[in-house]
């Protein structure tokens, strides 16, 4: 039984549409060997961050640590917009204790920075972060620093966020990139990480920076998990609604709108790993279950081009000792 599950899981995983969409957590919950829930409490004392919890996917994370007993520090640019969709939960006072919100324009190192040594020196520890936030914008625009931005904000930000809090994170703790399916379809922009040879194209752009999301996991494993013994995991979240969605590809959340997965549904793998420590990092994930990074081989980097991919964040992420 346990293998007609399995295969039942890649089938859907390779038709792509059923296993994106909310047939698949559907289907892969009743299936026997879904990984369990994390018991109640399983985060009970343990600080989470949450960047982008102010909108779809980062909000039913953010709202999910809480449930879980844990600490949530919503990292936001718009606090006042986090203030309503907090308010919007009707916590008890009990729960509103356990929430902070930090203000940080992730497009922005100055910002970054900032909010990295506020969120260092008041937590006591970190149990992990999902770095969620996200965009997939129509035109080419830059971060304060000048970086191509879908770039900056899936990678430059979350490694400068993390390597500043890496002293605060305890063994075992889960840094999760929340990344897309779409990478499968491109390629680690090695020669141009920066979008500045070609017409720009936003889903491009997009996919590439959620490309560098994975194909950095090894490093960044390596990297964090000798400093403190952190996880570095990435997952797709499939297709879900979300305001994001239905602003950055319209067309698509109207043809795909009755199938789309909730926003718990699509956040509820980076949620269960962050309750998971142990689970041995550097892998992607999506429903619960590790899957491969590559779909082509023409998307594989080699050893070089990722080193030189990593030299190149390195410098924009201002990190001299890489
Ligand atoms: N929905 C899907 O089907 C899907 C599929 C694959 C991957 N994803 C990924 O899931 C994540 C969440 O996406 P979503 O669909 O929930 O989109 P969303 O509704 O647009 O939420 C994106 C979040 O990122 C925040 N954000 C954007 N730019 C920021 C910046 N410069 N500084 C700080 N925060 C910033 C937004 O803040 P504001 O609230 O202030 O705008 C918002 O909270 C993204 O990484 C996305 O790529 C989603």
């Amino acid at each position: 039984m346990a293998d007609l599950a399995s295969t039942l899981d890649e089938l859907l995983d390779r038709s792509v549409a059923l296993g994106y969409s909310r047939i698949g957590p559907a289907v892969r919950r009743r299936a026997r060997g879904w990984p369990a829930d994390p018991p109640p409490g399983a985060l009970r004392d343990r600080h989470v961050v949450v960047t982008g919890a102010s909108s779809g996917l980062g909000a039913a994370a953010a709202r999910a640590v809480l449930d879980l007993g844990g600490h949530l520090h919503a990292v936001v640019r718009d606090v006042d917009k986090m203030a309503g969709v907090v308010a919007g939960w009707g916590l008890s006072p009990e729960e509103a204790e356990r929430v902070t919100v930090w203000r940080c324009d992730l497009a922005d190192l100055d910002s970054v920075n900032a909010c990295a040594s506020e969120l260092f020196t008041a937590l006591p520890a970190l149990h992990g972060i999902i770095h969620n936030a996200g965009a997939l914008p129509a035109q080419r625009q830059e971060t304060a620093q000048g970086v191509e931005l879908t770039m900056g904000l899936h990678v430059i930000s979350p490694v400068v966020l993390t390597e500043a809090l890496v002293p605060l994170l305890a063994p075992g703790s889960q840094v999760v990139f929340v990344t897309s399916g779409g990478m499968y379809a491109q390629a680690l922009p090695v020669d141009d990480p920066d979008y500045e040879v070609g017409d720009y194209s936003g889903v491009i752009a997009y996919a590439r920076s959620k490309r560098a999301q994975v194909e950095l996991l090894p490093v960044l494993q390596r990297r964090w998990n000798a400093a403190a013994g952190v996880e570095v995991q990435a997952m797709h979240p499939g297709w879900a609604r979300s305001p994001g969605l239905d602003t950055s590809l319209p067309w698509f959340a109207r043809v795909m709108g009755p199938i789309l997965r909730s926003p718990e549904d699509g956040a509820d793998t980076a949620v269960w790993l962050v309750a998971q420590p142990g689970l041995g990092g550097g892998r992607l994930w999506h429903d619960r279950r590790p899957r491969r990074t590559h779909l082509a081989s023409a998307t594989v980097t080699s050893a070089p081009d990722l080193d030189r991919f990593w030299a190149w964040v390195c410098q924009q992420a201002g990190l001299g000792d890489r």
